[in-house]
């Protein structure tokens, strides 16, 4: 089957921070996750570099708008990079392919009737780069107006192209009933069916009052609402708009991951777009929530912007995915704190797997010469292992339909857990004198387990589970879920054990 799975395109006026390699890394595990299980998958991530708050950035950084978004997007191509994701394309807004599928995807909208020409009097916010009704308003410092967002808004009166949103409510409201699941945690899609529910007011597509976007076909005067252009940016990749593109059989996408406060944009402009186009919508939008930093929230002014390079090279990358994911439900916020981070790197990392590792590999190197003993006939406590190893892809799987990552890796631990259980209750150290047979069928069995979790822990450490398998004799083309129902040969040589996960020693400076 196949699976299409996008993260947002990320607004190019300022670095990168962790807010967005959080998502990167959740659409990683994710892509990774459905190879594993043998899915065609398509990854997409890149960046959103039209707009007003680009316009500005530029023009605070005293470059003009292209060559100021080709910089800053080559700081996102690379952390994408850094951050080890797998991402099949990598697309930008002001590519020429782009901005054909929009101006592809306008002309559909307008030959149906779904477009027309008027006047847009009313609050925007660059900074969100959305449009607010007075009664979304919130009261600022000193009685200013404020977005619902905290973003200063200004109010803009200018010739606009409108989408009829309003002819779309009851439509999207039968589409959210027909699929319970198309929105997701479920406070979301309450917020977002509410939303609907209280009334849709037909949406300004376009502007006139700046140049640095896509020009409305055949009224080169507009250039076209942000976040119109933005969103196409799913179906352009896809081939759009041409539908005999080889990679168009992944459109509808399976799963866009956003965060909470981009959910309006994907989960109700976007699928209306779409079904007004004619185009299928989305089947899934997921929203995460936000990262504080040690509990504030993150911010220029309080010089506390996390940089994932930063976090990386100091923690390491898996260690970095694997807390990210770990630590906060997806769709909770979360708070990040160092202390959290150097906590779960040392005892679940380096106490819990990196040890059960390196003690049954050691085991293995230096008492049964380096090879895997054969399976022996397993007791009850062998059985109660390997079995409960044996579900665990299962669950995993389960766990991350729901996109619930902090649970799959739960799922993982349970038997990371009992494996250590396992270890000290066997004591194959104390076997070797006494049934050395009974020694190598209890390494076998650990071998066996660790396997499994090795395999299903690929998706979220790429880097250190790829080694771990190495050293379990794994070979590369045996290491999707499919391939751990056969056993490996007894017999065959396993190299030298190495550490996986370090400790992490905090410097005493
Ligand atoms: N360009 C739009 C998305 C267009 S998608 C068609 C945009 N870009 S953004 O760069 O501002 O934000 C990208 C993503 O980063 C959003 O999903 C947003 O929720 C996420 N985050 C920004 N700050 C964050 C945190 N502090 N924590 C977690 N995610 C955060 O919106």
């Amino acid at each position: 089957m196949k699976f299409y799975i996008t993260t947002p395109i990320y607004y190019v006026n300022g670095a990168p921070h962790i807010g967005h390699a959080y998502t990167t890394v959740a659409a990683d595990v994710l892509a990774r996750w459905k190879r594993l299980e043998g899915h065609e998958v398509f990854f997409l991530t890149g960046t959103d570099e039209h707009g007003q708050k680009v316009e500005k950035a530029a023009a605070a950084a005293g470059l003009d708008p292209q060559s100021f978004t080709d910089r800053v997007a080559e700081q996102f191509r690379e952390m994408t990079a850094w951050m080890g994701a797998s991402n099949d394309d990598f697309i930008r807004t002001t590519e020429p392919r782009h901005k054909r599928a929009c101006a592809a995807l306008w002309q559909r909208l307008a030959e149906r009737g779904e477009i027309y020409l008027g006047e847009y009097e009313g609050w925007y916010a660059v900074r969100d780069e959305a449009f607010y009704a007075e009664s979304e308003l919130v009261e600022g410092p000193g009685g200013t107006r404020l977005a619902p967002s905290g973003a200063p808004v200004e109010w803009v009166g200018e010739p606009s192209y409108f989408f009829r949103l309003s002819a779309w409510q009851d439509r999207l409201l039968a589409f959210y009933d027909a699929h319970p699941d198309f929105v997701a945690p479920t406070s979301r899609r309450n917020e977002v069916v509410s939303f609907v529910k209280a009334g849709l007011t037909d949406l300004s597509i376009s502007r006139t009052s700046f140049r640095w976007g896509v020009p409305v076909p055949g009224d080169p005067a507009h250039v076209m609402y942000v976040w119109l252009d933005a969103l196409t940016n799913y179906i352009t990749a896809a081939g759009f708009p041409d539908e005999r593109d080889e990679l168009w059989h992944f459109w509808p996408a399976d799963l866009h991951l956003v965060g909470k406060d981009i959910i309006r944009f994907h989960a109700i402009y976007w699928p209306a777009f779409l079904m007004a186009a004619g185009l299928a919508p989305p089947k899934r939008v997921f929203a995460n929530g936000w990262w504080t930093v040690e509990g504030e929230k993150m911010s220029k002014s309080l010089g506390n912007v996390i940089d994932p390079h930063e976090l990386v090279t100091r923690y390491g990358l898996d260690a970095v995915r694997y807390f990210l994911l770990r630590e906060v439900p997806f769709g909770n916020d979360g708070s990040l704190s160092h202390r959290a981070l150097i906590n779960r790197m040392n005892v679940e990392l380096a106490n819990d797997l990196g040890n059960l590792a390196q003690r049954s590999l050691s085991l293995l190197a230096r008492h049964c010469a380096a090879s895997l003993p054969a399976l022996a006939p397993p007791t009850a406590e062998d059985s109660a292992l390997l079995s409960a190893a044996a579900a665990l892809p299962a669950r995993v799987s389960e766990a991350l339909d729901r996109v619930a990552f902090s649970e799959a890796l739960e799922e993982v631990w349970k038997i990371v857990r009992a494996a250590n259980a396992y270890i000290d209750h066997q004591a194959p150290w104390a076997l070797r004198s006494s049934d050395p047979p009974r020694m190598a069928a209890v390494l076998r069995v650990l071998a066996d387990a660790l396997r499994v979790v090795a395999t299903v822990l690929q998706p979220f450490m790429p880097g250190s589970m790829g080694r771990m398998l190495d050293q379990l004799g794994v070979p590369a083309n045996a290491r999707d879920l499919a391939a751990l129902a056969t056993p490996l040969p007894a017999g065959m040589a396993l190299p030298a054990p190495q550490a996986v996960f370090p400790r992490f020693v905090e410097d005493a400076a």
